[in-house]
């Protein structure tokens, strides 16, 4: 049985220049190529919940325009349910400039568009699918109401909720203590946890946000792998070094893959291990959902 997994998020359509360095303020520079790719953390999780196995449910906003038409079919594609997609006449779909550098970095500047108006009062609409979930997961490219109301309704029906808090925001005290497991990267985990020295380590940060009532956290580190803490063990699952050419969506790839294997086998640091794999595939390709892999790839890397 496939795992049901609602993603409720933005979906954005990537610009991309590749630089050879990420320009500084006021600078002008010569890119190389360009391209125009499927993007947008929601949906970047929602595409790699389902090529990891998930029966997925993707919740967003598009725009009405060619873009956000583009985006339903190639979600389509994929084998995601698309009927809680809404199209938003008067506004455009998200769109994400993003500059990928020589060294696989990126710089991303994104313009919400249609992903402002998926609002609360829109969520009553899906509240059954909602319900119906193995597990939600929500990112914070949408408005943060919302993460707080599809978090209230899940958690009252015991339905685990994964938040991938990014871009990183200050979640409010009551919705932390109703997340079952929290994925922020080093950056996030740091603004949360409320210790931002440099000195502080990842163990650290992880163990103030579990004291914000988070069942579990997982601090994602890149290359250099995972940290988490769940209710019974904590440690470092070991990352995959590779030749990075876009770490764009590398996240996004860590969290769908993540949700689909823990809702199989209930094993966090196993789970985290596979996310990782598919991670690292991610980065050594170009773009954000083009780059993420199917379950069969896995094995042969
Ligand atoms: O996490 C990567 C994503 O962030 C990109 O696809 C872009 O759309 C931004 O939302």
């Amino acid at each position: 049985m496939k795992p049901k997994i609602t993603v409720i998020g933005s979906s954005n359509t990537d610009m991309i220049c590749r630089v050879r360095s990420i320009p500084r303020p006021g600078e002008t520079i010569l890119g190389n190529d360009f391209l125009i790719v499927q993007g947008g953390k929601g949906a970047n999780q929602a595409v790699a919940a389902a090529r990891a196995g998930g029966d997925v449910t993707f919740i967003t906003c598009v725009g009405n325009d060619a873009f956000g038409q583009q985006a339903i079919e190639a979600y389509q594609k994929d084998g995601i349910n698309t009927s809680c997609i809404q199209k938003i006449d008067g506004t455009s779909t998200g769109v994400a400039l993003i500059n990928v550098a020589d060294s696989g970095e990126n710089s991303i500047a994104v313009a919400p568009g249609a992903n402002a108006h998926l609002t609360p009062e829109k969520m009553e609409e899906f509240r059954d699918v909602i319900l119906s979930s193995e597990i939600v997961l929500m990112q914070l490219e949408i408005p943060l109401e919302t993460v707080n109301y599809v978090t209230r309704l899940a958690n009252q029906a015991n339905i685990p909720v994964v938040l991938n808090p990014a871009p990183a925001r200050i979640i409010d005290k009551e919705i932390m203590s109703m997340l079952t497991l929290i994925t922020p990267n080093e950056h996030e985990a740091k603004l949360i946890s409320g210790h931002l020295s440099f000195a502080c380590s990842e163990m650290e940060s992880a163990s103030e946000i579990q004291n914000q009532g988070v069942e579990s956290v997982i601090v994602t580190m890149g290359s250099k792998g995972a940290y988490f803490i769940d209710g019974i063990s904590h440690g470092m699952v070991k990352g995959i070094k590779v030749q990075a050419v876009d770490t764009t969506g590398a996240g996004d790839t860590f969290n769908g893959y993540l949700v689909v294997e823990w809702a199989k086998n209930k094993n966090l640091p196993e789970a985290i291990k596979k996310a990782n794999k598919a991670a690292a595939i991610s980065v050594t390709r170009m773009g954000a959902q083009p780059s993420i892999p199917y379950a069969n790839e896995l094995a042969e890397f």
